[in-house]
Parts: C-alpha cells; structure tokens; sequence
C-alpha cells in the first residue's frame, strides 16, 4: 500500500461517522468544489468529502505519475500496451494547424483528409447528388455498427436532431446494431430500397453482428431491385473502416470506403469517419462544431492544474467512491430526454475500459475497479428504480447531467417544462444527500417513510446542450476513463474480455446446425437439445 493510499483510507475512516448533510453544511462549500470550463459547471459539493480528501487524491495522482502519463496519451505514445499502439482520439479533434507525427504517419494530415471526404460524401446526401439504382436521391440513411460503431453515433444525433440544417431534413436516419435483425426486419418493411443508403461501419470489419446485418441489406436490395451485388453496393453503400482490405474483399468500392485507424479505439471512434451519420445528420459545420467543444476539454485536459482539472477531478472522485467508500454502483441521470442514450454509451466507454481485474503488467489487480454503470433519463428513473437510491441497501453514486437553459424562443409551455425538469434534478440531488433532513415541517415519520441521504451525487450542468457542450462533455468522461485506469495501473484501451463469447458462439453455430457431434458442459448440451427437440416439433 503506498503512502497516499493509507492516507486516504485513514480519510475515509476520519469521515465515516459524518453524514452529508453535516459535511455540506459548511461555508463555501459549493464555491470550493464546483468547478468550470467553458459552458460547463462540475459541482462536487453532494460528495462525501473534505478539502483534506482533495489534497490526499492530488497526491495520489502525483504518486501514480498521472502527469506524464497524460502526456504519453495525447502525445501518442503506445498506452494501449497489449496491442503494442497509441490511443489517439484526441488527435482526430486537433485543428488543421496542430502538428503531430506518430509511427511515421502525419496524423493530422490523415484526420483533415478524412474529414474533407467526409464532407464531399455529406455535401453529395444534403444536396440530393447521391443517387439510389433508379437515379432519386437518397432520403434514408441506416448506419449498420455495433458497440462504438453504434451506441456514439446514434447518442450524439439523438442530443443534437434541433441543430440540424434545412439541408438534411429531408433525409431520415436510422440506426441498427442487433444481430438477430430485430431492427433491420422491421425497418426494411418501411424503407423504400430505391432511395436508401447504408453506412456499414465497422472498424474490424469482422464483427459478425454487423456482417450479418450487411448481408440481410444486400439480400433486400438484390430481392427489390434484381441487380446485381457489386453494383448496388456501390450505389447504396459507404463503408466506414480500419480494415479497408477486408471491406474491399467483402464487396466496397475504394470510392465509397472512409478509413480511420488502428489507434481510435473502438469505443472511442464517433469522432472520426465513424461520425459520418453525424454529419449527415447536424452539416459538417455542426461536427466540427462536435470536434472543438471535445478539443477544448483536451487542452483543459493537458494543460490545467489539477486542482481546477474537471477530467482529472471528476476520476480522482470516482476512486474515492470506489476505493475508500465502497461504492460499486453508479447511475448516470440525464435529466434531458435528447440524451437518452448518454447512458448507454457511458456503460461502453466505462465498463469496456475499466472493467478489468488483470494491471499493465500482467498481474492481479488488489483493489476493486470499474463499477457497474447503469442510467436511464432521470425523470423517467424517478418512476422505476429511485427507490433503491433513497431506500435501497445499496451505495450509489450518481451523475446527474442537466442543461440551465433549453427552449429559448419557444413555447412558455416548453420552457415551463424545461423548468419542471430542473427543478426535479435539483431535488433528487439535494433528497439523495440529506435524506429526510431536506424536509422542513419537523414531523415524525413511520420508517418505511423515513429517507437515509448520504447518497453521493456530482452535478454536470452545461449552459445549453449544443454539438460543442456535447463534444466537451463526452471527453470530459473519456479522460475520466483514462485517469482512473493510471490510477488504477490498467489499460483502458483493450477489450480482450469480449473474444472468448464470439469465439464460442462461432463454434455453437456449427454445433446448431449439424447436431450430433459436440460435447459440452451439461448446461449447454441441455438447451442444444431442447431447441433441437423444438425444432424437430416443428418439421
Ligand atoms: O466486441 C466488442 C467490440 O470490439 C467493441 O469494442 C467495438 O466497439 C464493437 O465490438 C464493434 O466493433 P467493430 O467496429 O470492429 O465492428
């Protein structure tokens, strides 16, 4: 254990008999811990901390060497050590002036060339010069992706859809990840095959989730159109990929490929060319927009004090929840229905990161890591699960993500709403820390009416949610993610967890289709034998 760790842990057991509410109740707590930068308030007042805590976490982020391993980051250096290679989404937001060379490849260079056929693709849809095999122009664009070729770009449209320009309106877009084609059957059946473009995005281009869906499109458009593959793939589809040769040897053109590379980690990619339904979405200008909000928090990043650093801040406090306070449990509360799928992304970027037992080097980690992050819209979650919050056995930290202002020059009634929403926010966090010391009329409650507090809770409150507030916020949590694993001493940037499953399932299928020769555990061979069973019911 080292020195700023027991520091911590004595901390910890200095503060366990406090409740929030005491600890809140001091002065200038809220101007001591609320932080900004730019159009975006970090408050940490509703945590169960002191300024002496504070002090204990800069130091243990002195002690882990977080500095250099900041710079190791954005100057890209290989961080992401088991596949031996950088972790370079910050690079994909550097301005055409920046200057960074990594592995012999002039990365900015790369990213801007990238970024302008982008645009040549995005300027072709918008303007109606994109043409399905009977010459109309495309009105729907269905990104096919899965993981972070899915959840990123689908989370930002969805929070951005009131930025988008009259140029796109005309053009619907839809999203489809799941394997078993769920989304895809039911789309198909409204989609009009002549005027709808594909974007297969895929940075393996081997994710058989994704192929799968592919396949079923290229089925569709074949069945609708009687033409043949290799044109109609040129025509309705664009590729997005770190793999071209294997996009090139499934049916792409060149012409129609965006690349991207190795060192964007998947979960890390919407800002690269697996950003394009983005752009086709809110303009280019609306994603660069995107890129220099998410640039901003990269030099904050880099470049503020640690005591003011909101990526650094906001890890620093999630250790303390995780490590000293025994809190396993952390739910994300949008309280502004366009980020509806913040949480879903955030449980990507997060538990795909972070969820490891195993350090850099090899060996077994003693402390406990990443959490299990879970959300939903936050008034939605008043209605299901915040009873466990306020009553429920388990510790829970919570983020709660809220705009000040929203509906300017809109109806009073949207503005009214918008107010109702805010306020909620407020009062969950302010219930969550007091308990029932927030009420004020001194009567005595039965204990089933009774509400402990000492929840901790961390308010991200942007001025407006806009496609820069989006980008800052959304780096704001990949650093967040970055600083832990530092701490933590894992990589952050590997997913070898998921292989296994895949690798598995590829062998089940064989097992499904021919029956007979396989042995499996008992379990497995029992549910083999029931669908067989069902299966031969229903010849
Ligand atoms: O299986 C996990 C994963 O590799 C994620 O890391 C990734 O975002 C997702 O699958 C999709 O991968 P790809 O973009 O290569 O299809």
């Amino acid at each position: 254990m080292t020195h700023a760790w027991s520091k911590l842990e004595q901390s910890a057991a200095r503060l366990s008999a406090q409740h929030l509410r005491e600890l809140i109740d001091t002065d200038q707590r809220f101007e001591s811990l609320s932080f900004r930068h730019e159009g975006m308030l970090m408050d940490l007042s509703r945590q169960r901390i002191d300024a002496k805590v504070i002090s204990e976490l800069l130091a243990l982020a002195e002690e882990r060497q977080l500095k250099p391993a900041i710079t190791a980051l954005l100057e890209g250096e290989h961080v992401n050590n088991t596949e031996d290679r950088a972790a370079l989404h910050s690079a994909l937001r550097l301005p055409k002036s920046a200057q960074l060379r990594v592995d012999d490849q002039d990365v900015v260079s790369d990213v801007h060339k990238t970024l302008d056929r982008m645009e040549q693709f995005v300027n072709q849809i918008h303007q109606g010069q994109w043409r399905g095999y009977t010459g109309k122009p495309i009105t729907d664009v269905v990104n096919i992706g899965v993981g972070g070729s899915d959840l990123g770009p689908l989370m930002v449209c969805e929070a951005t859809n009131q930025f988008r320009p009259e140029a796109s309106l005309n053009i619907d877009l839809h999203f489809v990840s799941s394997m078993d084609g769920s989304q895809l059957s039911n789309l198909l059946l409204e989609l009009d095959s002549e005027t709808t473009l594909f974007v297969l995005s895929s940075k393996s281009f081997g994710t058989i989730d994704t192929l799968a869906n592919a396949a079923t499109a290229v089925d569709w458009l074949q069945e609708r159109s009687g033409l043949n593959r290799e044109l109609l793939i040129k025509q309705h589809f664009i590729g997005v990929t770190a793999a071209p040769e294997k996009a090139v040897a499934w049916g792409l053109s060149e012409e129609t490929l965006l690349e991207f590379w190795e060192w964007t980690g998947g979960r890390y990619s919407l800002w690269s060319a697996i950003g394009l339904p983005i752009a086709i979405s809110i303009g280019m200008q609306g994603f660069r927009d995107l890129l220099a909000g998410a640039h901003s928090m990269d030099k904050h990043f880099e470049e503020a004090d640690f005591t003011s650093n909101l990526p650094v801040l906001l890890a620093l406090i999630g250790i303390w929840n995780i490590n000293f306070q025994d809190i396993h449990a952390h739910a994300i509360l949008p309280y502004d229905g366009r980020l509806a799928h913040l949480p879903a992304y955030l449980e990507q970027l997060e538990m795909e990161s972070n969820g490891k037992s195993v350090g850099i080097d090899g060996s077994s980690i003693a402390q406990r890591t990443c959490p299990i992050l879970w959300g939903e819209i936050g008034p939605n979650a008043q209605h299901a699960f915040y009873q466990l919050l306020h009553q429920g056995t388990e510790r829970v930290m919570c983020d709660f993500i809220v705009p000040a202002r929203r509906y300017i020059d809109r109806e009073s009634s949207l503005q009214e709403q918008h107010q109702l929403a805010l306020a909620n926010c407020l009062a969950q966090a302010r219930v969550l820390a007091l308990g029932d010391a927030a009420l004020t009329d001194g009567v005595e409650r039965p204990t089933w009416q009774r509400y402990f507090g000492n929840q901790p809770s961390t308010v991200l409150m942007l001025d407006e949610l806009t496609p820069y507030n989006l980008g800052s916020l959304i780096a704001l949590y990949e650093h967040k993610v970055y600083v832990q694993a530092v701490i933590w001493g894992i990589n952050p940037f590997d997913q070898w967890g998921v292989e296994l499953g895949k690798k598995v399932a590829n062998d089940l299928i064989t097992a499904l289709n021919n029956s007979a020769d396989h042995q499996y555990d008992p379990a497995t061979e029992g549910l083999l034998a029931e669908i067989q069973n069902l299966r031969g019911n229903e010849q």
